[in-house]
């Protein structure tokens, strides 16, 4: 059974804010000032987007009276992007309005006009435009392929190592570090495992919040995710064709079922020695500033015969970062160094070809030639020259609500 992480009452049923270990007034205060920026983050969505457009429309009306005649469509396509972002903003304001006591054991005291917005970076927006179209891999209709080629393989082998005529699941603890929008956790535990989603991101944690516990009706929500793309469109209307979510209702699992969401940076959070039945890692493992403290803490965490399986991609996301710590290892290096822990490498498939929040109907699509394997560790204690001691964190920024995967 797992230990969950020091979990207290939760605002909304799924949501846990993990409390800053080591908490000086700076970090609190460093903190504060992060969760009130990405707030305002998602209330300027609309401004950021109508100036986007704004420009569009000037460049087109600066060309000759002839070429603009040659396309009357083009400004009434531009007004429906228009439109397309001003129902965005009502979904943004939603989620908004449901994450200002996101955490029952952490106070964000309100100190502004919640209907404001001052402008945002270019930087949040696009972390908040990348948090749009994660609705769509997480939990439309239309990320079901690309949910199957990321979180299928996961689950079958969960389903594999754990099968429920041979144990009981409802006893198998799994954690799924940097869960995003959730879905994969969520998965697991409708399948009757326990589950803890574990996410750092604001942008992500307010959204998951929104969808797990505030979204009952199947489609009932509509966003505009591709909006923003203005180019390598084919059509005009491929940009602004809608999605709609969620695509189950995330309040149906079984009422016996574990699930949970905990906020905070996973090395910090989970400290608590040989906890887990299983840790899952789904395009996470790129995340780190140093990827050998998740493969240290994955390590720690696991109970001895427990095992990690991980897919994704090495898109280091502080490779190009000034003043941030990034350790940019091959697969062949990560791979060394668990050996070197003591992990047993069970299943390992070098080309697993996977998208990430991809726009099928876009002139560029990127594709990620993933590695997965399944790493056990030992039931025998191993002498790996680590004692299990985690080190300090590398020196980091208070929050990493930045880098994105290519879309
Ligand atoms: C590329 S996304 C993948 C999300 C999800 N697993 C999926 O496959 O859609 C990586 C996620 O890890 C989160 N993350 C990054 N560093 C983290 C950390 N130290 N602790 C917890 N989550 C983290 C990010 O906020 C982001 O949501």
């Amino acid at each position: 059974m797992a230990e969950p992480a020091d979990e207290a009452a939760v605002g909304g049923k799924f949501v846990q804010k993990e409390r800053i270990k080591y908490s000086p007034e700076e970090e609190a205060r460093l903190e504060r000032q992060h969760f009130w920026r990405i707030i305002n983050a998602f209330k300027f969505y609309r401004a950021h987007v109508q100036d986007r457009v704004q420009r569009a429309e000037r460049q087109f009306l600066s060309l000759p009276k002839h070429h603009q005649d040659l396309l009357p469509g083009v400004l009434s396509n531009l007004a429906h992007i228009s439109q397309c972002a001003e129902h965005n903003q009502e979904v943004l304001q939603a989620i908004v309005h449901n994450s200002l006591h996101i955490f029952e054991n952490m106070e964000y005291s309100e100190r502004e006009d919640p209907r404001k917005a001052r402008p945002s970076s270019t930087f949040d927006m696009d972390k908040l435009k990348s948090t749009i179209k994660q609705f769509v891999r997480d939990w439309s209709e239309t990320g079901r392929a690309e949910r199957e080629s990321c979180y299928k393989p996961i689950i079958q082998e969960i389903q594999r190592l754990f099968p429920s005529d041979q144990c009981d699941v409802s006893k198998v603890s799994v954690l799924v570090p940097g869960a995003g929008l959730g879905r994969l956790a969520w998965e697991i535990a409708r399948l009757g495992y326990i589950c803890q989603g574990n996410e750092w991101s604001f942008f992500m944690l307010f959204s998951s919040n929104f969808v797990l516990n505030r979204c009952e009706k199947v489609n009932a929500l509509t966003l505009y995710p591709w909006i923003h793309q203005f180019s390598n469109n084919k059509k005009s209307c491929d940009q602004t064709r809608p999605i709609t979510f969620p695509d189950v209702n995330p309040q149906s699992l079984p009422i016996d079922s574990e699930f949970s969401m905990v906020a905070g940076d996973f090395v910090e959070v989970y400290n608590n020695s040989e906890s887990w039945d299983c840790v899952a890692t789904c395009f996470f493992i790129d995340t780190a500033h140093n990827v050998l403290e998740y493969v240290e803490t994955i390590w720690k965490i696991l109970k001895p015969g427990g095992v990690w399986i991980n897919l994704g991609p090495l898109l280091y996301h502080f490779e190009n970062m000034a003043n941030e710590l990034s350790i940019e290892l091959s697969y062949e290096d990560i791979r060394k160094a668990m050996i070197n822990y003591g992990f047993h490498i069970e299943v390992e498939k070098e080309s697993m070809l996977t998208t990430y929040t991809e726009n099928d109907r876009s002139m560029l699509r990127y594709v990620y030639d993933c590695v997965f394997f399944v790493a056990r560790k030992p039931t025998e204690p191993h002498s790996n020259g680590q004692d299990d001691e985690i080190s300090p964190s590398a020196a980091k920024s208070p929050r990493r609500d930045d880098v994105d995967y290519l879309t």
